[in-house]
């Protein structure tokens, strides 16, 4: 239905009005929904908060993953708090695209069939209780480099959205970087997982800030829209100059032996991650892109009669109260 929306509105664009909604942009005013907005400046916005709502969602599997696993009633509880405020964040987030005419039935039926994408990250594995600090440390860490600068972003109900969600992925960085500290101070074997869990996750970290600005497609019409405020490559650049200092500190080693410290730009330089393994996770085939997605599928299917019995429930109260007006 959106997409006909979407349609109508790019055959009516009138020069003027494009004109007046750049300078509005450009002047740093927010665009709220019942705003005027050309038709891609909405298709974009619906397709990004609607890629970053799923990455929320399918975020929780991983890390949920272990929560029956975690090694203390403290860690325990600490995990499930992290994961129920992913599955919080999917929610703002899905508000906030469905103020941009799109439902949320919508955008999950898209998810599902594969028209829309999540974040390349959450296709692979965790397979030790140090994953869970990786995950924490570098996964929303990377996130948190992406979404902080998104709370200046021009479309209103997603900059308030990233604002809860920034303070929250905080906690969740410290939490993952403290399971981190306990594993490189523990016994060897636990280094050992530490240092296992930060090799297997650093690149598809590096991945979460897109392709390199040569291959990015949206990046150029985003910027001038402020939907996004930098570059991926930039961001990518802000983490590793941000990380590095971190692994130091906790005595591991980021599995990257051309890293190293360029006095000159005053920035890192680093091994780009394999590119071809990053298209080829987009493209289905990363090792849990079919069990994340059949999870998601089988969740949809289990929570039918939830969403018929809520629609049922509701149909029933209106035509009782109209029966009465
Ligand atoms: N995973 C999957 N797809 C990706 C991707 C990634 N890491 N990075 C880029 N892509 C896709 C894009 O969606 C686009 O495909 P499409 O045209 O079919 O949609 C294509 O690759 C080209 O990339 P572009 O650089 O042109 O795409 P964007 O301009 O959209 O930039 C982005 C990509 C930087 C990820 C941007 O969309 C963005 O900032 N999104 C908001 C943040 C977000 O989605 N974060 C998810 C992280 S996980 C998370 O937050 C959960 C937390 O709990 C850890």
């Amino acid at each position: 239905m959106y997409a006909q929306m979407i349609k109508s509105e790019a055959t009516q664009e009138d020069p003027e009005k494009l004109t007046a909604f750049q300078a509005r942009i450009d002047a740093g005013e927010k665009i709220e929904p019942k705003d005027w907005m050309p038709a891609g400046y909405r298709k974009t916005l619906i397709r990004q908060i609607g890629q970053h709502a799923h990455s929320e969602i399918v975020g929780q599997l991983p890390e949920g993953n272990w929560i029956t696993r975690a090694p203390t009633l403290e860690r325990k509880a600490i995990l499930l708090a992290k994961v129920q405020d992913e599955a919080g964040h999917g929610l703002y987030l899905y508000c906030a695209a469905e103020t941009l005419g799109v439902s949320r039935d919508e955008l999950t039926e898209m998810l599902l069939d594969g028209r829309m994408k999540y974040s390349s990250i959450f296709n692979y594995p965790t397979l030790t209780w140090a994953d869970m600090g990786a995950v924490g440390w570098l996964v929303d860490g990377a996130a948190i480099m992406n979404q902080v600068p998104l709370q200046r972003t021009s479309f209103g109900p997603y900059s308030r959205a990233m604002i809860r969600i920034c303070k929250e992925e905080s906690f969740h960085q410290r939490q993952g970087y403290d399971i981190m500290m306990k594993m490189a101070q523990g016994t060897p074997a636990q280094k050992k997982m530490a240092q296992d869990a930060l090799n297997r996750f650093w690149y598809p970290s590096l991945m979460m800030f897109g392709p390199s600005d040569k291959d990015s497609v949206h990046s150029e019409q985003s910027m001038a829209w402020k939907i996004k405020m930098n570059t991926n490559d930039e961001l990518r650049q802000k983490f590793v100059d941000q990380t590095v200092p971190q692994a130091e500190y906790l005595g591991l080693t980021v599995p990257d032996p051309d890293l190293t410290w360029n006095e000159e730009t005053g920035h890192y330089d680093f091994t780009q991650p394999d590119w071809s393994e990053f298209f080829d996770v987009l493209k289905g085939n990363g090792p849990c892109n079919r069990e994340r997605l059949a999870a998601r599928n089988k969740a949809w299917d289990d929570g039918k009669w939830v969403r018929d019995g809520l629609l049922a429930h509701a149909e029933k109260k209106a035509a009782r109260r109209m029966a009465a007006e």
